[in-house]
């Protein structure tokens, strides 16, 4: 969604905040554009790619040394110029760059317009730049960074809804304003110069140390210094820390798209993963970020797992491993569904948001409604700063660093990584043995060298998506532990190739989908040497039968697959609950080269954003 960069220093302003958009352009967006100010403000924006945005800034040049930039993904009003930010104020000197929705703002601009204010966009923000600029007037006086935040306060108090903002004044140039609640804004801190970005990544390079705002925070940034303060004007608790990114995480390298840079880390952030939270001693999994004591641990009586999108197929996963490891009942709810729904809990369910961001607004929404009703409720998260980390009672890191494709890749791994760690400390401190321990434990262990296996067929497995790149449809079907994964293979395959594609568990074929199998529409069969595979071999059968093409993805030295299905990509062995963990990645890689095949921009797919941070 949207993102913000804003700078004040001794630099010129427009190449860094280019640069920073740039590496924001992976949460999604349809417009782009820039104010700096020298003297006077002057505005470049436009619809379309920051391509276009660096174009028109090079044909109209803007210089200065601070600046406000914007990527935004529309909600209020259509993607034209027009709606692109930053937004003025009445007078044309303040200007604003907004993410989040300002809930009233139909009855602000009303008010506003029967003052006589004239808007020239549809945007929600173009009312708030209005609101603040009509109290700095009202506020009168010298005008100074004092005035400018008081003006800032006083608007924001008038709004419902969620914002992170940047702000800056003509008459007050060596102020930048930025403020949050609901939207993530950090504050990058360097020398004689500092930063305002919605995501770390924007300023990596640049702002050696960070501060995470938190909502209601109101920050003042000037070169060489910044106060934060409460939206009421209290004094606000705020924690410095090292931007921990090196520029090689945000930038692709030798890769040709951070999709695939995403896919290829999968055996590193796996062991990140699982680094320190095996006990050897113990032989089980320690997840000390959880906050709970044994007893709460043994207590607990049901999970619910919650999350949205590639994050609700990882907690898929996490249903089976969890119940097969520890047998504690365990339900999978989409966060968008959660959050509006009654759910009958006892006390001792324990909820675990899921979310690689930590800031998905579904997801955020249902941890606030389960903590609500008294539940001990649990992040698992990747983002260490993120809202959901700091809002959960507890939880687990993925440690996978940035993902920045917006398509999940090793999120998606990491996640169920770490629900298989907490299947494990929660099996082992119910019915399995110290030698289950240890199996479990070493067959971990050996996982991201699998995955390394996987990935040196790379390059056959690029021929095979080429080879179905014909397609008009395809399905994802799997079975048990496999089932999410044949979800996951279809979210994949339709996000970044924009083909039709389904993933439904395999004998689901009868009740229906077996009527869209045709040459034309391949089946992708997730069937590894498991409790099920003679059961997908019939399902492989039947869709042979009615001359569908069959790729599957199977288990090394399981003949059986090579006379039913047209091609095979095979994964090592390894126990049924740590299959998702290796099969995931081929049907990663097949989606990734049959969009590229199809000349999609794998990286930017159309209409998505990488962090939803709206409802
Ligand atoms: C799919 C994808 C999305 C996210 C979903 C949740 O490839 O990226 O489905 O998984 O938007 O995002 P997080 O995990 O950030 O809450």
């Amino acid at each position: 969604m949207c993102g913000i960069i804003g700078y004040i220093g001794k630099s010129e302003a427009a190449p860094i905040l280019l640069e920073g958009l740039r590496r924001l352009e992976y949460r999604g967006y349809d417009s782009a554009g820039l104010a700096i100010l020298n003297g006077t403000l002057s505005v470049r924006k436009c619809k379309g790619r920051i391509a276009n945005l660096t174009d028109l800034i090079g044909r109209e040049p803007i210089h200065g040394d601070v600046g406000i930039s914007h990527t935004r993904w529309a909600t209020h009003g259509g993607v034209t110029d027009e709606n692109a930010h930053p937004h003025f104020d009445e007078s044309g000197k303040l200007a604003l760059v907004h993410n989040g929705v300002i809930e009233n703002y139909q009855t602000l601009k009303e008010q506003l317009l029967s003052e006589g204010h004239h808007f020239k966009s549809q945007t929600d923000t173009e009312v708030l730049a209005h609101l603040i600029g009509k109290h700095f007037e009202a506020l009168g006086g010298e005008a100074s960074g004092p005035r400018l935040v008081e003006a800032v306060r006083a608007a924001l108090k008038e709004v419902t809804g969620t914002y992170g903002i940047a702000v800056m004044h003509e008459a007050v140039p060596e102020t930048l304003v930025g403020a949050r609640r609901g939207s993530p804004l950090v504050l990058g801190i360097g020398k004689g110069e500092n930063f305002l970005a919605s995501d770390v990544s924007a300023i990596v390079g640049h702002a050696r140390e960070a501060v995470y705002l938190r909502d209601y925070d109101v920050v003042t940034l000037g070169r060489d210094d910044f106060e934060i303060t409460t939206l009421d004007g209290g004094v606000s608790g705020f924690k410095v820390s090292k931007v921990e990114f090196s520029e090689d995480d945000v930038n692709k390298g030798a890769f040709p798209h951070f999709m695939l840079k995403e896919i290829f880390e999968q055996p590193e952030s796996l062991q990140n993963a699982i680094r320190g939270r095996l006990s050897v001693e113990e032989s089980t999994a320690k997840l000390g970020g959880l906050n709970m004591t044994p007893q709460q641990l043994r207590d607990i009586e049901r999970i619910v797992l919650t999350g949205c999108g590639t994050a609700c197929h990882a907690a898929m996963v996490g249903e089976y491993v969890i119940e097969t490891l520890a047998h504690v009942p365990t339900e999978v709810e989409f966060a968008s569904e959660f959050r509006y729904r009654n759910m009958p809990m006892n006390k001792d369910t324990v909820v675990f948001a899921i979310s690689q961001s930590g800031e998905t607004a579904d997801t955020l929404a249902a941890l606030r409604e389960s903590q609500r009703k008294g539940h001990r409720t649990l992040g698992i998260c990747n983002n260490v700063a993120s809202t959901i980390a700091r809002e959960s009672d507890g939880g687990v890191y993925m440690h996978a660093g940035p993902e920045i494709g917006v398509a999940a890749t090793k999120s998606f791994t990491s996640q169920v990584a770490v629900l298989t760690l907490l299947g494990l400390l929660l099996g082992r401190i119910r019915h399995l043995s110290t030698s289950d321990g240890i199996r479990i434990m070493e067959e971990m262990k050996a996982i991201p060298e699998k995955v390394r296996e996987i990935l040196k067929q790379n390059d056959r497995i690029k021929e095979i998506a080429h080879k179905y790149a014909y397609a008009k449809a395809m399905m994802f079907l799997g079975r048990q532990f496999n089932y999410p994964v044949a979800m996951e293979g279809a979210l994949k395959m339709k996000e970044i190739s924009y083909l039709h594609a389904e993933g439904h568990p395999s004998a689901e074929l009868k009740h229906g989908v077996i009527a869209l199998i045709s040459p034309e529409v391949p089946s992708v069969f997730i069937a590894p040497d498991d409790s099920v595979y003679d059961k997908n071999i019939s399902n492989i059968e039947e869709v042979k039968a009615r001359k569908g093409p069959v790729i599957a993805i199977g288990t090394e030295g399981s003949s059986k697959l090579e006379k039913v299905a047209d091609d095979v990509i095979y994964i090592p062995r390894c126990p049924d609950y740590l299959s998702p963990l290796l099969t995931v990645i081929p049907l990663q890689l097949f989606a990734y080269h049959l969009a590229v095949k199809l000349g999609c921009d794998v990286d930017k797919p159309r209409n998505l954003a990488k962090s939803v941070t709206v409802e």
